[in-house]
């Protein structure tokens, strides 16, 4: 990433020395997870979308902007039925509701603020590109470079499984019936001089993803990221897993600003408050991967059902592990459905294994899931929350001292919960 932010945003100076590239790959492994059992379409699409912007002669800076392009280009799509039209279809009719949504995301978001326009356009034909006025010519040609490989990928995925190679022939015919109208010819000329080695299809396999991932990653290592930008690509992730629901319009957002205040008022120092903050936007990015009929079900999960939703906190932390600097804020999210006697999960662990932010990120997001509005019920009353919150403290679920913070000052629990969205 080219562009340093120093002093964004941040209500504490401590730092965390994280990259912030890597969090950015490691978060697109969760936007990779909305594809269920084939989780590496981002990836791939930028490995392509890189191999044939060699092809074309590009630096290396615009190199790893389509790569990265690539790699965040679905940003916008956190449903699973969406997924899989955009992977089913050649040219799915809603196809430009996703485009929108990333764009959104993408645009104030400084360090990849360049990537909003190509996603914006990364489902619009060749010859309706052409004659937008107001676009340059550099987004046009990535994001039609995108819209190809994407579409190469929706053509090869169900071939992944016993090897691609054997459709490259029928993969490059189609992308070249199409040059003109979807594509531009140039970028058909580039795709098919890059696809015309087996190389191109074979990295593609899961342990070339891998391997390309881990040298676009030494790239560009030694860039920290500033408290502020940690916070605002955490804020953008917890909006792609928030808006996935309607059950749980803005959740990870309540449970982040809960995790503060409860977090303050028990004297957790500033640089653990910011931590704690960022753990409580990203804790349930592991919900991308649970199916929408799953997470929208109005009444109870049966147990296969239960199984697939209990595995969202371990899939957090699968996404979170690799990111150096994170090692607390992977701890405190992966552990917000671990019980004090050791019957949560994913890991069993009793409360004297847990340190004090997981225990306080527990409890909001329990309280948060309480004060939320619900499709069918609007959330519950502050008073009825804090008895709920009682009643889970008597029964030794939850610890006493966390809630007596919300019940010096539920007004400003309850504030914390319910954030205005864009507050
Ligand atoms: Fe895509
Ligand atoms: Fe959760
Ligand atoms: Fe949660």
């Amino acid at each position: 990433m080219d562009v340093r932010i120093e002093s964004m945003a941040s209500d504490c100076s401590a730092t965390i020395h994280v990259d912030l590239r890597q969090v950015i790959y490691a978060l697109s492994d969760a936007l990779d997870l909305v594809g269920i059992d084939d989780v590496a379409h981002g990836k791939r699409v930028g490995i392509m979308a890189a191999a044939c912007g060699r092809e074309l002669g590009l630096n290396p800076a615009q190199i790893t902007a389509l790569f990265d392009l690539g790699v965040l280009h679905d940003i916008g799509v956190s449903s699973t039925t969406t997924h899989s039209h955009l992977v089913s279809e050649f040219d799915w009719e809603s196809s430009q509701n996703h485009c929108d949504i990333g764009y959104t995301l993408l645009r104030d978001f400084a360090p990849l603020a360049a990537l909003a326009e190509p996603v914006l356009y990364h489902h619009t034909r060749w010859e309706k590109l052409v004659q937008l006025t107001d676009v340059s010519r550099e987004v046009i040609e990535q994001a039609n470079l995108v819209y190809l490989v994407d579409r190469v990928d929706a053509l090869a995925a169900p071939h992944y499984a016993e090897g691609v190679l054997m459709y490259s022939s029928e993969i490059r015919a189609q992308i070249v019936a199409h040059a003109g109208t979807y594509f531009s010819p140039e970028l058909v000329d580039a795709f098919l001089a890059a696809s015309a080695t087996e190389a191109f299809w074979l990295q593609l396999e899961p342990r070339g993803i891998q391997d390309i991932m881990q040298e676009m990653l030494e790239q560009g290592s030694g860039c920290q990221a500033s408290i502020g930008e940690l916070k605002q690509i955490a804020e953008i992730f917890s909006r792609i897993v928030d808006t996935k629901s309607p059950f749980t319009a803005v959740h990870s957002l309540g449970v982040s600003r809960l995790a503060r205040f409860f977090a303050k008022g028990m004297g957790v120092s500033p640089e653990n408050c910011d931590k704690l903050e960022i753990a409580g936007l990203l804790h349930d990015l592991g919900k991308l991967r649970v199916p929408d009929e799953v997470l929208d079900k109005p009444g109870r999960l049966d147990e296969r059902e239960r199984t697939i939703m209990n595995a969202h906190s371990f899939e957090t932390f699968q996404i979170l592990r690799h990111i150096k600097g994170f090692e607390e804020v992977t701890q405190w999210a992966a552990c917000h459905h671990e019980e004090p006697d050791a019957s949560g999960y994913p890991f069993h662990l009793h409360s004297g294994d847990l340190p004090l932010e997981a225990r306080i990120l527990r409890v909001a997001d329990i309280f948060q899931a309480m004060a939320q509005d619900r499709p069918y019920r609007p959330g519950l009353s502050a008073e009825a929350v804090l008895e709920f919150m009682n009643r889970l403290v008597a029964e030794g679920r939850i610890e006493a001292a966390i809630v007596r913070v919300a019940a010096l000052d539920m007004p400003g629990a309850m504030a914390a919960a319910r954030p205005a969205v864009n507050a």
